[in-house]
């Protein structure tokens, strides 16, 4: 594989409004990235474009070297896992945290086709790697924010997917389970046919060290995209933001305070 996402002058246009202007973006092979940007300002339609919800007004878009136009988009999407807190909503609230899990072999919302002991082991693996296990006889409505996250993650995992698309995951959660979400990531990365991550979110806090690449959106413009040491600068993220912050680097972690 060449790429895992190629965008050249990638722009969407909605009733007349540039909601994406002129994306050029690259995903290599092994890279995870980090895309941060404030509230309405792209990410999520960026996100429906990697998927083939959303068809570029302009520009071109690749993912995993199949060019969108060319390709069976349906067939696409079983290369990409999507976890988001809309999806969250859309499940079924009365299937235990396993079936839940098991569903994402088929892709379905509910469980239809019957898995067999391969794909119940299989779910039973990822759910010891991602720390759900324990989880498993429980109902999903009674999970909590935090276990739902990582019941959904390992729900996207099932499938062995080549990207799994984060989109503001860490959403609703409290310090500790968003900590604890995070750490699955870096357990993720650690797995043998791991997945490309694109982590979304507004907070530069969650740009945990696997994410050695990192991508700014403002008002749907790229405002600049690389290694995520040459993206977080002080310099750099004060331009970002149109005002001056302080960058404070912690155990591999970028910590940003205002100037007031
Ligand atoms: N289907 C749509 N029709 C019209 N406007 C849209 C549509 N989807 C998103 N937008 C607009 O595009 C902008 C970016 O939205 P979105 O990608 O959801 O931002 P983010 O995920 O960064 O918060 C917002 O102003 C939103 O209102
Ligand atoms: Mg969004």
């Amino acid at each position: 594989m060449e790429k895992v996402i190629h965008m050249k002058n990638v722009s969407w246009i909605c009733n007349g409004r540039h909601i994406l202007r002129n994306i050029n973006w690259e995903v290599n092979p092994g890279e995870h990235w980090a895309i941060i940007g404030l509230n309405g300002s792209g990410k999520t339609t960026l996100l429906n474009m990697i998927n083939g919800y959303l068809w570029p007004s302009t520009g071109e878009i690749s993912v995993l070297d199949k060019r969108f136009g060319d390709c069976d988009v349906r067939e696409l999407r079983k290369s990409t896992g999507w976890v988001s807190s809309s999806l969250q909503e859309r499940l079924y609230t009365t299937e235990t945290a396993e079936e839940i899990v098991l569903s994402g072999k088929f892709a379905t919302i509910g469980l239809y086709d019957r898995p067999d002991k391969k794909d119940i082991k299989h779910a039973r693996i990822i759910m010891e790697q991602l720390g759900c296990a324990h989880l498993a006889k429980q109902l999903y409505g009674t999970l909590s924010q935090g276990e739902k996250q990582r019941v959904l993650i390992a729900r996207a995992l099932m499938s062995s997917p080549k990207i799994l698309i984060l989109d503001e995951p860490c959403t609703a959660l409290d310090i500790f389970a968003r900590e604890q979400l995070l750490s699955t990531l870096e357990h993720i990365d650690r797995m043998d046919s791991k997945p490309t991550l694109i982590y979304v979110s507004h907070h530069i806090e969650e740009i945990v060290p696997v994410f050695k690449h990192t991508l700014l959106l403002r008002r749907g413009e790229m405002h600049s995209a690389g290694k995520t040491k040459s993206i977080l600068t002080k310099t750099n993220l004060s331009d970002f933001f149109e005002t001056l912050v302080n960058v404070e680097w912690r155990n591999g972690r970028p910590w940003i305070r205002l100037f007031t």
